[in-house]
């Protein structure tokens, strides 16, 4: 066992009892390197992280001059940093008027919890609204939001109250009345099994929020920048919520989210008492230098545009796959799911693809769904290689090898 192989074994608190556990020797493009001399095709990109795949070079020349200029100085809103500063306005740029200012933290679950604080504090009432299947993350409150029973039970009384609602289901809304400071939704589930709603969902929960008086939040940390097809998922339906939610691909490989808001919610962050939120990492000088400059080819590239057709040729391919074992076929832009009849099997397929070199995954809240992510930039020759494990592991599991 090599040295590193040991100390994660022993050392590292282990998260699940059997861990991919592919020893990274280095990543670039849409591959990933590992000890084991071999190459690796990353179709799940950190979990939509990776959009630009690994070490594109204006990422890296953006960290590399902002750690020429300064690493942490102070970073909860006292001193004017320029690349959170311009971070922020292009963010405002690109998202609608009314989701003019932002504020960044370390992670997707960290803004979740900025979210919940600033409706609480902004209706000035307590209850919240989830969907069944949703994932928003595993800090307390966002793990409260969660959609699946089994993986909030053994964590006791978590902040509240919640109430889940069907996902995609109209008529349920109507229970979202004057005690409800937030409703918190994924413009598409992924983590739930790549659900996509419809528009008139999405349109009768702006219309539902605006009659209770709660704050709808759309939580984009995995739909945003480009994987949908659209710069933001929320474009799919056009309903513009309070407040979103990013992360993952916001600091192009290093950690970053944020939440955005109109002036006077994000305003609450000031007072009342003042420092009522703060973060010490929370947008740091070297994530934001990142994330500009991945936004930046996002933007010049029209990455959005690319996932949206990669991906109709993607969905082609897989739909070649559905059959017996495969009994469904989801996906928008670059984010698609495969639902298995039975779990079991999703998850031999998932170590079967693995092992021939793609790396896919399973979905927390719908155990039989695999899904797929790849880097925006991935190349069609790329996706031909991945459909080519693919089959042939299916073709695999039918064998029982
Ligand atoms: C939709 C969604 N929201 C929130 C989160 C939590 O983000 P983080 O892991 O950065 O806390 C995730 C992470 O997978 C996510 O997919």
């Amino acid at each position: 066992m090599s040295g590193a192989r040991e100390d994660f074994t022993r050392h590292l608190a282990q998260t699940s009892a059997a861990p991919i556990g592919l020893e990274i020797v280095r990543a670039e493009g849409a591959w990933i390197y590992a000890a084991d001399g071999r190459r690796y095709l990353d179709f799940i990109a950190g979990i939509g992280v990776s959009a630009l795949g690994h070490g594109h070079p204006a990422v890296r020349a953006a960290i590399a001059e902002q750690a020429r200029r300064h690493l942490h100085v102070m970073v909860y809103g006292e001193y004017v940093i320029a690349a959170q500063a311009r971070l922020a306005a292009r963010i405002a740029e690109l998202l609608p008027p009314a989701l003019g200012r932002v504020y960044f933290t370390n992670s997707g679950a960290e803004a979740i919890e900025g979210a919940l604080k600033t409706a609480r504090k902004h209706t000035g009432r307590e209850g919240f609204v989830a969907f069944d299947g949703a994932y928003h993350g595993d800090t307390m409150g966002a793990l409260a939001l969660m959609g699946n029973a089994a993986f909030r039970a053994p964590f006791g009384t978590l902040p509240g109250p919640v109430r889940h609602l069907p996902y995609d289901d109209a008529a349920a809304l109507t229970a979202i009345d004057h005690s409800v400071a937030a409703v918190v939704v994924e413009p598409v589930q992924a983590e739930g099994g790549v659900r996509i709603p419809s528009r008139e969902f999405m349109m009768a929960l702006r219309e539902r929020c605006d009659r209770s008086g709660a704050i709808l939040i759309f939580d984009e940390v995995l739909t945003g920048l480009g994987r949908t097809g659209r710069l933001f998922a929320m474009e799919h339906s056009g309903v513009v919520p309070d407040l979103v939610v990013l992360a993952k691909a916001l600091g192009g490989g290093l950690p970053l989210g944020a939440f955005a808001g109109r002036d006077e919610l994000m305003a609450k962050l000031a007072h009342d008492p003042p420092l009522g939120h703060i973060t010490t990492f929370g947008g740091h000088p070297l994530s934001c230098a990142a994330g500009l400059a991945a936004l930046e080819v996002i933007v010049a590239e029209r990455l959005w545009e690319r996932a949206e057709r990669v991906g109709v040729a993607l969905r082609a391919r897989l739909a070649g796959l559905v059959g017996t074992e495969i009994v469904a076929l989801r996906g928008i832009g670059l984010l698609a799911g495969l639902e298995f009849a039975q779990a079991a099997t999703a998850h031999r397929f998932v170590a079967a693809t693995i092992a021939r070199g793609v790396i896919i995954n399973w979905t927390l809240n719908a155990d039989r769904v695999v899904r797929m992510a790849p880097p925006l930039t991935i190349a069609e020759t790329e996706v031909d290689f991945a459909l080519a494990a693919m089959t042939d592991a299916l073709v695999g599991l039918r064998r029982g090898a």
